[in-house]
């Protein structure tokens, strides 16, 4: 089974959420929560962006017990400087350097030819060596990056000293056969690339960063960057807790897996959206409030009898303490049997049909039916009797 390592990046791509700003105190606290729930690394910023950020990531490098701290620095010496500045007291530190490959960002942005930007990747990659054992080097928009060219980057910078090499999908273009081919192929090609690790960085603006970050893990990558509850630039980034659930449900099919005690999902969920100010759609995978909700009798029935008829993991396993059974128009009289007798109520048969019929009136004027409806219809029927 390969081991898998996790690089967190909620607090420094995650932050770049629109409307997300974490003060220093908040970020400790975040990088906290991910240290204990196994993360091997987490990225804590990007040192240049602001004092502030500096100063989080400073707090960030002294708090942290046992994963790696990276600090993220374009492929400029200040920035370089300033990355290892703020990790420099943390037990692991680690440099994350990048400059973008493609020829869309080399052209328009960058305005630098193939043979500066490879100059450029490779002097500075050297450059934060001498400061640091640990580099990472990313090929930003790496996935829309001519071939051959990435290839002689990489090259480049295993040999200047790169520990980890990252292929970021930058714009979640890639769609997962393709992104698998890329890693293949860089495997393939790379001369030296048995030095170093191979990162992966997904986006989600097609929604394939999890699909796609799985591809690469088939194709022999050994770290995937994401961030808790997907957060990210435009449409976000590979969620930690699919990615982490993924290699735990289908751990054989995968081969892989992580470091990650997953009952601390849930709850570093709930932290992060309550920090950030970002509520989680309730729909999301693992960590949506409906995620282990149940509405129609069919499934209800299923769960009932045995929770793995439509649950492919515990709600415990990720931190919940259990499934939610949600009434409405599609739920079964056999749930409604056994909301009654959990909230204390041992009525006969006829009793129970009778105010089944009355539950069922309810959901055509009510899209959900809470508890309190429930005591409700139970109370009047006592009275009643
Ligand atoms: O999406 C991206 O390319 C990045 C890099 C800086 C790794 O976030
Ligand atoms: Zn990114």
């Amino acid at each position: 089974m390969r081991r898998i390592k996790i690089f967190d990046t909620t607090l420094r791509d995650g932050e770049q959420t629109p409307g997300v700003n974490l003060n220093a105190q908040e970020k400790a606290l975040i990088a906290k929560k991910l240290d204990r729930m196994g993360v091997d690394v987490i990225e804590a910023g990007f040192a240049a962006a602001s004092k502030g950020d500096f100063e989080a990531i400073r707090e960030i490098s002294r708090v942290v017990e046992t994963a790696t701290v990276a600090s993220l620095a374009r492929a400029l010496p200040g920035d370089i400087d300033r990355a290892w500045d703020s990790i420099r007291e943390a037990k692991f530190p680690r440099i994350h350097t990048f400059i973008a490959t493609s020829d869309i960002h080399m052209k328009y942005k960058l305005k630098m030819t193939e043979d500066e930007v490879y100059k450029q990747a490779v002097d500075m990659v050297r450059y934060a060596k001498g400061k640091c054992r640990d580099i990472e080097f990313s090929c930003e928009d790496a996935s829309r990056s001519r071939r051959e060219f990435i290839y002689r980057v990489l090259e480049g910078v295993i040999e200047a000293g790169a520990t980890v090499v990252n292929i970021p999908d930058t714009v979640g273009y890639s769609y997962p056969d393709e992104f698998g081919t890329l890693i293949r192929d860089i495997r393939n090609n790379v001369p030296n690339i048995e030095r170093a690790e191979i990162s992966v960085h997904c986006h989600n603006d097609l929604g394939l960063a999890t699909a796609n970050a799985a591809a690469a893990i088939k194709a022999g990558a050994h770290q995937v960057e994401c961030t808790v509850n997907g957060l990210g630039e435009r449409a976000g980034n590979t969620a930690l807790e699919e990615i982490v659930m993924l290699m735990r449900v289908r751990e054989k099919e995968l081969n892989a897996t992580t470091n990650i005690a997953s009952t601390h999902i849930a709850p570093t969920s709930a932290t992060v959206s309550q920090l950030a100010g970002i509520g989680v759609q309730p729909n999301k995978a693992i960590v949506g409030g409906n995620a282990f909700a149940h509405e129609s009798g069919i499934h209800q029935h299923g769960v009932l009898e045995n929770a793995t008829t439509y649950e492919i993991m515990t709600p415990e396993s990720v931190g919940y303490s259990k499934n939610k059974m949600v009434f409405g128009k599609h739920s079964g009289k056999h749930a409604f049997t056994d909301k009654l007798r959990e909230m204390g109520y041992d009525f006969n048969r006829e009793k129970i049909d009778e105010l089944f019929k009355k539950f069922k009136a309810l959901t055509d004027v009510k899209k959900e039916i809470f508890d309190a409806d429930i005591e409700y219809l139970a109370q009047g029927s006592i009275k009643e009797v």
